[in-house]
C-alpha cells in the first residue's frame, strides 16, 4: 500500500538528497516543497516585489505559476516558474538569502500548500520541507524530522555549493542556515517544528546510506 512520507527539519540537514533516495528506492514521487518557495522568491526578486506591500505581493502572486515537471534524464520532478526550468537558479545564495522572508508571507504559503496537497492526492509521495508533517499532510503515514549539528550542516552545504560552482565562505553559509532556521522556527504562519508523531533523525554522524535505510525501514513497517 502506498503511503505519504513527510520529511521536515532544519536547513541543510540533507532532507532533499535523502528524500530523493528514499523515493527512488520505493518508486515514489519526490517533491521538494522548498523548491516551490525558492521559485516564488525568484519570481518576487525578478519583479522587484516590495515584501511589505500587500498589493504588490498580490500582483506578483497572480502572475506566478510554479509547477513540477518530470525530467526523464534526471528521473526526478523539477521545478518550473512560468514555464521555465529554474531548478538551478533557485539554489543560488541570492535566493537563499531572501527565501525565508518570502515564505513567511501568509498568501504565499496558502498558494503553495494548496498545490502540495493536490500533488499528494494519489499517495506514493515523499515530500520534504518545514511544515509537511504539521500542516500539509498532518495525516501522513510516516513523518521524519531531521536535525544535524550546525557546523556539520554548514560544511556539507558549502561543499554542495562549490560543486555547483559557487564559492562561498563557510561563515556566510553558516550564517544563512542559522538565519533561515531562526526565521522558519520563529514565524507566525506554519512555523518549523517537529510534529508530535514524527520520528527524529539526527544525521550529524550518520553516513548517507544509513539515513536512507533508516527511513526505508520505517516506511516498510
Ligand atoms: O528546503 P529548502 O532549504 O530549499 O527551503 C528553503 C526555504 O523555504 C526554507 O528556509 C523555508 O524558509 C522555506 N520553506 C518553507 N516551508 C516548506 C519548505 C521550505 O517555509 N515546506
Amino acid at each position: 500500500k502506498k503511503i505519504i512520507i513527510a520529511i521536515d527539519g532544519f536547513s541543510g540537514c540533507g532532507k532533499s538528497t535523502t528524500a530523493k533516495a528514499v523515493a527512488r528506492a520505493l518508486d515514489y514521487t519526490y517533491l521538494d516543497s522548498g523548491a516551490m518557495y525558492r521559485a516564488a522568491t525568484l519570481h518576487f526578486l525578478n519583479n522587484f516585489t516590495n515584501l511589505t506591500n500587500p498589493k504588490q505581493i498580490q500582483k506578483s502572486l497572480s502572475g506566478m505559476d510554479v509547477s513540477f515537471h518530470y525530467n526523464e534524464q534526471e528521473g526526478i520532478q523539477q521545478v518550473f516558474l512560468n514555464g521555465l526550468n529554474v531548478e538551478e537558479e533557485i539554489r543560488s545564495m541570492a535566493v537563499s538569502d531572501q527565501v525565508s522572508e518570502v515564505s513567511k508571507i501568509g498568501e504565499v504559503r496558502k498558494a503553495m500548500v494548496e498545490k502540495q496537497q493536490k500533488m499528494g492526492k494519489h499517495k506514493g509521495v515523499v515530500m520534504d520541507g518545514r511544515d509537511i508533517g504539521t500542516v500539509v499532510f498532518p495525516n501522513a503515514e510516516l513523518k521524519v524530522f531531521m536535525t544535524a549539528d550546525l557546523d556539520i550542516r554548514a560544511v556539507r552545504r558549502q561543499k554542495e555549493l562549490l560543486e555547483k560552482g559557487e564559492m562561498i565562505e563557510l561563515e556566510k553559509v553558516k550564517k544563512n542556515l542559522e538565519h533561515r532556521d531562526k526565521m522558519d522556527t520563529g514565524r507566525k504562519e506554519s512555523p518549523l517544528k517537529k510534529a508530535d508523531d514524527a520520528v527524529e533523525l539526527d544525521t550529524s554522524y550518520l553516513q548517507f546510506d544509513e539515513q536512507v535505510s533508516r527511513i526505508l525501514e520505517l516506511a516498510r513497517q
